[in-house]
């Protein structure tokens, strides 16, 4: 399999701008440097880090490709100079700090993995950015335990339905919260415990209720982060992944000492090289037989043609999906 020197990929016209300033151009195919692979794409994933960057929010760091997608999954069409775990056809899935809305990718091999059996290249390209976000976030930062609660606020999302799967694979209880009565329905049926529509709900009095929790992944923020607090268990850990609804808070310290809380968050794009193949070696170990087992399973709610990546940036944006949306060129 030889890859051609030019291909497909998309850009944002004028730099940033709207869902509508997604554009396929044609730019040169991304020869692979030592260590790392070219993966010929079959699908690839789209985040909401991705309308992020395309906004102008969410800068590529240094050496990524400029080009939007932090995910693929295809074949490996060629190897850069050194040893390498994988061979050209090999089927992998990686984590990439960009560049993945094209016909080709560059990545460092070490950020690949081998597509788990009986997934297709869309199911697979659905699986590094949440898998390695809620791994790092909730079982990492949050030492998220069997037989523990987690609460999780945007049940629906991308890394909802991933979060809610992974910690009931590792034995701990689900509390998830969504905008609206069928997102928290559609909570229940992926195996949440407990699943609050906060439209209508309070989800800190129906956590408690539920016990409380011991680990809150959090992508919110704002008036989440007080109640968020009120609902942790003593020793309980909050998990800042995002703030969506605003990133300064005032908080009450006294609960923070009384009930021994630890508030943390992390970002996954700008950690290095090194840590995301530390990151990738403990997702294939732990993460990866839940996947083959069936107690994880992937969720594409919807997927577009790559020149349609204008699309599925809109029906992200609108709120409307369960789970991921992929672009398949
Ligand atoms: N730190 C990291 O390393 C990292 C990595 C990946 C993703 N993220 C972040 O994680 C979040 C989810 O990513 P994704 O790709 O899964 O996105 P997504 O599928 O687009 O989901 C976004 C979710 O946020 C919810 N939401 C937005 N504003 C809200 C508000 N004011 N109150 C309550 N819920 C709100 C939405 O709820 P509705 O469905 O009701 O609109 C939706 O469930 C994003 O903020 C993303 O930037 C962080």
């Amino acid at each position: 399999m030889s890859a051609p020197s030019r291909m497909i990929a998309i850009a944002v016209e004028g730099g940033a701008g709207p869902a509508s300033a997604l554009q396929a151009v044609e730019i040169d195919t991304p020869v692979p440097a030592a260590g790392q692979i070219l993966i010929r794409v079959g699908a690839a994933g789209v985040n909401r880090p991705d309308i992020l960057q395309r906004l102008g929010f969410y800068p590529p760091p240094p050496g990524a490709s400029a080009t939007l997608g932090l995910e693929v999954a295809g074949e490996v069409a060629a190897i850069g100079p050194g040893p390498s775990r994988w061979q050209v056809g090999d089927r992998v899935t990686a984590l990439l700090g960009g560049g993945g809305y094209a016909q080709y990718a560059v990545v460092d091999g070490r950020h690949a993995l081998p597509i788990p059996a009986g997934l297709d290249a869309m199911a697979a390209a659905s699986l590094p950015e949440t898998v390695f976000t809620v791994f790092a976030n909730v079982f990492e930062h949050g030492a998220l335990k069997a037989g523990e609660t987690l609460l999780l606020h945007g049940a629906t999302s991308g890394i909802g339905v991933t979060a809610i799967q992974m910690a009931k694979a590792a034995g701990a209880r689900v509390i998830a919260t969504a905008r609206g009565a069928d997102k928290a329905a559609s909570a229940l049926k992926i195996g949440a415990d407990l699943a609050i529509d906060t439209t209508t709900q309070d989800f800190t009095a129906e956590a408690l209720a539920f016990g409380g929790a011991d680990v809150i992944l959090d992508m919110v923020g704002g008036d989440f982060a007080q109640k968020g607090l009120d609902c942790l268990k003593p020793g309980g850990r909050i998990v800042y992944i995002a703030f969506q609804a605003g990133g300064r808070v005032e908080i009450d310290l006294q609960k923070i000492m009384q009930k021994r809380l630890t508030i943390t968050g992390s970002t996954l794009r700008p950690r290095s090289a090194d840590e995301k193949a530390r990151l990738a070696q403990a997702v294939e170990a732990t993460v990866w037989p839940w996947i083959t087992a069936g107690q994880v399973r992937t969720m594409v709610d919807r997927s577009f043609p790559l020149a349609e990546a204008a699309k599925a940036h809109a029906w992200l944006e609108s709120g409307s999906h369960v789970g991921k949306v992929v672009l398949v060129p």
